[in-house]
């Protein structure tokens, strides 16, 4: 029993050399962030940040615990996952569609209460979504694809 204790605490230490990247590899705001290609209201560019930047923005705010292995290593995947579906700090970079179809997401897995991840929300409670916090989200993400259509025709936007 011992040895096996004496083992698992060689192990963890040896996992703490192995540290993943921080993602913030770049400014946030960065010029191609959200805000620069479509409207977002004051309160809803909060919103975004409180409950969504640090999965979904080039600026994460690690926590201290990110700095143990493996649990490090789970965030890491966590953040980088995110990014790649939706930076908002990468977004005037997209395609309009996928600039719009993003637009799209971001209603879906607010309505579907799929975002923020609940492991996310369990520790940070700010970052949960009130009913009234939601219905702001998606009826801003309608008003997002409505400017984008006013500007642009249809068919640049999605496929028919
Ligand atoms: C703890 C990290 C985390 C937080 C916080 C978070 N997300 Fe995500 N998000 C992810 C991960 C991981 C994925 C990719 C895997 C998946 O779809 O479950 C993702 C995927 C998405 C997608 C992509 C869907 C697609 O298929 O194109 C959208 C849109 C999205 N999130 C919106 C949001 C919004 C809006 C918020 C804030 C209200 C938010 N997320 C908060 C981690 C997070």
């Amino acid at each position: 029993m011992r040895r096996f204790f004496f083992l698992l605490i060689l192990v963890l230490i040896v996992l703490q050399l192995f540290r993943p990247d921080k993602s913030n590899v770049s400014a946030s705001p960065s010029k191609a962030n959200i805000n620069n290609f479509v409207t977002v209201p004051a309160e809803i560019d909060q919103l975004l940040k409180t409950s969504c930047y640090d999965c979904h923005s080039n600026n994460t705010s690690y926590p201290w615990y990110a700095n143990v292995q493996p649990v490090g290593w789970w965030l890491s995947h966590h953040v980088n996952e995110g990014k790649n579906e939706l930076n908002f700090d990468a977004f005037g970079d997209y395609t309009l569609r996928r600039k719009y179809h993003k637009l799209e997401e971001i209603d879906e897995m607010i309505e579907q209460e799929e975002m923020p991840l609940t492991s996310y929300t369990l520790i940070h409670k700010n970052a949960k979504l009130s009913a009234e916090q939601k219905t702001q989200l998606i009826a801003w993400s309608e008003k997002a694809r409505k400017e984008m259509e006013e500007i642009y025709p249809i068919d640049s936007l999605k496929r028919k």
